[in-house]
This record gives C-alpha cells, structure tokens and sequence, in this order.
C-alpha cells in the first residue's frame, strides 16, 4: 500500500489514481490523522501532499510528532510534493521562506545530482514541470541534498537517501509535467522496491472472500437498484459472494425515462440473474407529487417515499422468509468517502446545500442495517472495469448518470400536469438517440431533455399550434461538482430539432442550455 496523507492540494485524487494506475494499491487519508491510524495501513511508502497553506500559516496542517520515527523505524519512504517537501524540510531542521519570485504554471527544471529520485537521469538533463508554490526551501536539513533546480535557482527536488526522505517542489502526477510519472515510477518501483501487482481481478477477490466472511448463513441482505452503474455492480458483486440471500428491489417511481423500467429489468435478470423485486410505485409518487412547485419540497417527498417503499419491501421480506434483513449493499464510491471528511483548510467543505442529493438506498432508522459497501475504496473508472469483468454489459456501464428523483427535476413546476412527463420522455429519447447514432455519447458527461411548461405560438403543416418548449441540455465534466456545455455540430442540432418537433405532438420549439455550473446546476431543479 502507498499511503497518500492529504494536506488539501486539488491534486490529491489524482496522486491516489495515477499510482493506481501503476497497478499499485494506493489510498489516502488525511494529513492530520494519528500515526495510529497510518501504522494500522501498515503503508510501504507515504506520499505527503501538496496543499494550499504555508507552513508558517497558524494552524497549518501537520502530520504528528512521531511520524519521523515511525517512518525511519519502519524503513518506508517518504515523498513529499509540494507543500509535502515543505514541511519534510521544516520539521527536519530546514528552513522554509516566501519566495522572492513565485513559481505558478509551466516551468523548466534541471537535473543536478543524477542519484535517487533522478537515478535514471544525466546531470543537467531539463524537463518541463507544473510548479505552483508561493514558499521555497532555503536551507536544507542536515544529510539533505538538493537534486534538481528550477530555472530561477530555486529547489525543485532534495533527498536524503540514507533516512529515505524525498522531496519534489512541483507536481509530478499532473500532465502538465510530462516526465513526472516517469519520476514517480522510479520512486516506487526503484527505490521502494515495490512490486506492480494490484488489479481489478484482485480486487474482486478480496471483496467476494469479504463479504463471504461477513455475512453470516442466515443472513439476509437487501439492496436498492437505481439502474446507475454503482449500485449494478455493488449488488452484482455482493450476488456473487452470497448468492440468493441478496434480495434486490427497483422502484418505479413513475418518473423513469422511457422504457427505463424495461430496459433495466432486462439487464438485471437477463444478462446479470439477479434476483430483483420490481415495485410500481408510480401512482404513489405522482399522487404525492400533484400541485407541488417549489423544487426542495418535490426533492423531499420523492426521498421520503423511496424511503417508505423501502420500509414495506424490507418488512414483507420478513413476513415470507421469516427473519429481518440484517445487512443493505450501497454503491458508495471512493470520492463519496473522501469528501466526506475532507482535509482542514481544504475548503473542501459541503455545508451549503446547493440541492438536496439523495440516495435511493436512503437509510430507514429503525430498519437497523448494517452497510456493505464494496465500492467504497475504488474511483468510478474502476467499478466501470470491476463491472466489466464480472460481465456487466458495456453499454450499461457507460450510461450517463441520472439522478434519484427522476424526470420530476427536468419538469419545472408540477410534473403531473398534463401529459409533460410523457412528452419529455419522447423527447428525451430521440436526443439521446441521435447522440449514440452521432458516435458522441461517450465525450458527453450527461445529456438529457429538459420539458419547459410555457406554451408558445409556432407554425407547422400550414396551422397556428400553441405548444410547449424542449431545452436540450449535454455537458461535460469530471465529477458532476463543475461542468461546461458541450459544443454541438450546428447540422447535428438542426436535424435533432426538426426531429423532436415532427415527432413529438405537443412541442413546437426547441431551446439549447449553453449555461456552465457555476452559475448553473447541471439538471433545472
Ligand atoms: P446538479 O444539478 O446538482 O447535479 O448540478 C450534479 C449531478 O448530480 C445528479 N443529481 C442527483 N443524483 N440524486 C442523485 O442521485 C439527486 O437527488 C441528484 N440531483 C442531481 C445530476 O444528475 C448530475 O449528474
């Protein structure tokens, strides 16, 4: 394991997944926490972050007293980036100061010691590297050398081979540094001496030997299917390990895309045998739903009635089989567990709800189930494969991602009026249709069809129509957080548009969202 301690850098994630990428297990946890918890990783190399603070900050995040001694004692190596060089310098004796001049962005550096972390390298060698640091260090603890220098003279990169302490005052794991991996290699697999090995087969492994360990003979375990790809492979993987004691359920929730239901169903029985109750529930939502605007109080409603199917599905499985269901799979996600506990001073912080986010597998208190959660170390690309390698279709598991409370949040306003929610379905398939047909589908974060209640004045076959508008909305993004609208082919939009108007009786104009997030949301609700 490397173990990356976060001081807050925006880089952290991607530390964690480039090593990864190596084949290398890698996880990372707060910089501050207690050697305690960093001896029980037993990690065989630690990454120090970099981070927004300066080490003279008040307060300025730190790892504990006794991680030198632990690290030296345990012979693990450390490699501090940025902010992490910082503070290897200043806890050991060094000094650090505000830089004359601060190095942001694209700079060159220079090899001048072709040892340790340069071992591969010649002196004087020169590679392009991401630098973004206010600080410097200007005098060097004592055993420590420097090893590359930036164009202006400062430290790029020091070491002390002997006490294994390395240090890199720019960013190796972002693109913009295109020897960094190259360096971070050496790092690990020269001077770590570790062995690349940890893959997705492995991974599977380990969480079926978990969960068969975990959950008992008698044991029932339930999980709720939202059709998403997390909670899919989360229940596929638990099925594997238990077989039928897993009992699934699907709610229909009358605001599905079209055919959804169908198309969901089939994957789940036909292609991976699970065992999945499906529940019309779309009478009960929409009744819920009628009259209700304000977008909080539709959020709210749609939460607490998956929470009360959920209720019923657990207790009429007590009713048939006799006992309670002791354990609920969720499809947490490893960015779901970091951010929520982020770094201090990270900013990193989710106190504003923006929207009310909720989950389908949504906790009943008194239902008192214990979590499996086997998805909660691995980043989203990941399960993609774990689900690929369980067989897990491909289609499915690039779908775009849809949001618990449905179309009810592409419906501004009442979502029962009317036949809305039916002409927004039509619309919506003829978009994501054209999208797949294009070949773009996978560049596209998420698309969708947004159903706007306005009516306005069009003209088609000759007659005066009085009909609702179509908003087509596609970004791309990373993560959902931030996102920008995608840049569509002029023709591509001219013929989708004829298409929708044509095709789906009741819309006579379509409206493209060229709004990013901020200052939008990605859905309209
Ligand atoms: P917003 O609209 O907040 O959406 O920019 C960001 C991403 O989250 C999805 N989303 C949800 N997902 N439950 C979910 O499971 C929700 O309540 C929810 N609301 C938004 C949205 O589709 C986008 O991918």
């Amino acid at each position: 394991l490397v173990l990356i301690l976060d001081f807050g850098s925006q880089y952290t994630h991607l530390i964690t997944r480039r090593i990864r990428a190596l084949n290398v297990f890698s996880l990372c946890i707060n910089g501050t926490s207690s050697l305690k918890s960093i001896a029980d990783l037993s990690p065989t190399a630690i990454i120090l972050s970099g981070g927004p603070h300066s080490v003279h900050a008040p307060n300025a995040p730190c790892f504990s007293p006794e991680f030198i001694d632990y690290v030296e004692s345990n012979n693990i190596a450390v490699l501090g980036i940025c902010y992490g060089l910082q503070l290897i310098v200043q806890q050991m004796g060094g000094e650090v100061k505000v830089a004359g001049k601060h190095e942001y962005g694209r700079m060159e550096i220079v090899v001048d010691k072709a040892e340790g972390l340069f071992g591969n390298k010649k002196v004087g060698d020169r590679q392009s590297v991401w630098m973004s640091h206010g600080d410097e260090a200007v005098r060097l603890p004592e055993g420590f050398e420097v090893v590359a220098r930036s164009q202006q003279g400062a430290v790029a990169a020091v070491e002390n081979r002997r006490r294994r302490f390395f240090g890199l005052q720019y960013h190796p794991e972002v693109t913009h540094s295109p020897e960094g991996m190259d360096t971070l290699k050496y790092f690990l697999f020269d001077i770590c001496g570790i062995t690349a090995g940890w893959t997705m087969e492995d991974v599977l492994d380990e969480e079926l030997k978990v969960i068969k360990s975990t959950v008992g003979p008698e044991d029932l375990v339930i999980c709720a299917l939202s059709g998403g790809v997390d909670s899919t492979v989360a229940a596929t993987l638990v099925h594997k390990a238990i077989g039928e004691r897993l009992h699934c359920v699907f709610v229909d929730n009358g605001l599905l895309r079209w055919r959804e239901r169908e198309r969901v169903m089939e994957t789940f029985e036909r292609d991976l045998h699970l065992p999945v109750t499906c529940v019309d529930a779309s009478e009960q939502f929409l009744s819920k739903l009628k009259g209700v605007t304000e977008p909080e109080k539709k959020r709210k409603i749609i939460g607490s009635e998956f929470i009360s199917i959920f209720d019923s599905f657990g207790h009429e499985l007590e009713r048939k089989l006799g006992k309670k269901p002791t354990y609920l799979v969720q499809g947490t996600l490893y960015p779901d567990v970091i951010e929520s506990c982020p770094p201090p001073g990270s900013g990193r912080t989710h106190s504003h709800t923006i929207k009310s986010h909720h989950n389908v597998g949504g906790l009943p208190k008194d239902m008192k189930l214990k979590l499996i959660e086997p998805l909660k170390l691995l980043f989203k690309d990941e399960v993609r494969e774990l689900g690929k390698i369980m067989g897990v279709p491909q289609g499915f598991l690039k779908r775009h991602p849809f949001p618990g409370p449905g179309l009810a949040v592409r419906v501004p306003g009442d979502v029962t009026l009317g036949n809305h929610l039916d002409i927004l379905r039509r619309a919506d398939e003829i978009f994501i249709q054209s999208i797949k047909d294009a070949g773009i589908y996978d560049a596209i974060w998420q698309a969708f069809a947004v159903f706007l209640p306005v009516l306005t004045v069009g003209v088609q076959g000759d007659q005066r129509t009085h009909s609702y508008a179509i908003a087509l909305r596609a970004v791309t993004s990373q993560d959902g957080m931030t996102a920008d609208w995608y840049c569509f082919d002029q023709k591509f939009l001219a013929e989708l548009s004829t298409k929708i108007c044509n095709e789906v009786p009741g819309v006579n104009r379509v409206l493209l969202d060229i709004t990013s997030k901020p200052p939008s949301t990605i859905e309209w609700e």
